[in-house]
């Protein structure tokens, strides 16, 4: 049995600011972090507050679109393995190697709930924020406000928008790093890579050219370089095509542990690399955003599900 760590409280407050009969609703999650669901009549997703994280969406008539691992750990500093974790402000490890974790501090902290609403058009929208803490003053010294947009529509909008309102300029790098549910990893071809070039992380950073569209037969770890492109995730189990249209990226991350990697991750079930990857939109590689004073980015990706 699990204990809860959240006060039902919270949930109660959060149904009375931001709750929307029949649209959001606002419960406690594994771990006891609050959960918000969305619905519409195109479907439903959740969103963590913790990590600022969509948990998961599924379309009307489709199978769900992200993939979540059963051993996913729901731990205050601990990634929630699935989903799209939020990676900032930094893509990989600590870039100064100042022992910092990896990928970022926005994926294992807590966002606040900034504003909900349905539109006229039907479209569910829920926003998070998060600004400097002396939690991440420690990690990162930079005054910032950052927000998530989550927009459950004919498809699923995620938007990441970063405002730096300190007084000097900041670099940063980060992903929507998101984990596709998949029928069976031999099942599955991304397209609109063709012909790009990508670093590969898995081969002392080495550029490498793409031949045609992605499968996947050992462990990939790549970053698109100069990839605006959408990509089209085809899978012939579940006869079905999800696109991932981006904004605000020059940079794809393809991801698939494999065999070995699997073992190694304590978060991940050994035989789960066969029906997950990831397409990470992202600025990564030397894809770096830099802020002046004042300044404003936004990163976005639209995923939406097709019958084939
Ligand atoms: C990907 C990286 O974005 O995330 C991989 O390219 C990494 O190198 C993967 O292994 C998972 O990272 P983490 O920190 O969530 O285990």
């Amino acid at each position: 049995m699990s204990v809860s760590t959240l006060s039902p409280s919270l949930c109660d407050s959060l149904n009375d600011s931001f709750g929307i009969d029949q649209f959001i609703h606002f419960e406690e999650g594994p771990g006891g972090f609050a959960l918000a669901h969305l619905h519409s009549e195109h479907g439903s997703a959740s969103v963590s507050i913790y990590g600022g994280h969509v948990l998961s969406y599924q379309p009307t008539g489709h199978e769900p679109v992200l993939w979540v691992s059963e051993h996913a750990q729901y731990k205050t500093g601990k990634a929630i393995r699935g989903g799209i974790p939020v990676i900032w402000p930094w893509f990989g490890p600590d870039p100064l190697s100042l022992g910092r974790p990896s990928h970022g501090f926005a994926r294992t902290s807590t966002w606040e709930v900034k504003s909900s609403q349905v539109r006229d058009n039907g479209d569910v929208e829920l926003t998070l924020g998060l600004q400097e803490s002396d939690a991440t003053l420690t990690l990162w010294h930079h005054s910032f406000r950052a927000e998530i947009s989550v927009v459950l529509s004919t498809a699923l909008n995620v938007e990441l928008s970063v405002i730096n309102t300190g007084d000097h300029p900041f670099d940063y790098t980060g992903a929507l790093h998101t984990y596709f549910n998949v029928s069976a990893i031999e099942n599955v071809s991304i397209h609109g890579l063709e012909d790009a070039s990508y670093i590969d992380q898995l081969d002392d950073m080495r550029i490498k050219e793409q031949a045609g569209a992605i499968t996947f037969k050992e462990e990939t770890d790549r970053i698109y370089i100069d990839s605006r492109a959408t990509c089209q995730l085809i899978d012939s189990g579940l006869n079905r095509e999800i696109r991932v249209e981006k904004a605000g990226s020059k940079s794809t991350v393809i991801w698939n542990p494999w065999i070995d990697k699997s073992k190694r991750m304590s978060d991940f079930g050994d035989d789960e690399w066969k029906t997950m990857l990831c397409i990470e939109t992202a600025n990564a590689g030397t894809d770096v955003i830099t802020l002046n004073r004042g300044g404003q980015y936004m990163l976005s990706t639209r995923i939406s599900a097709h019958h084939r």
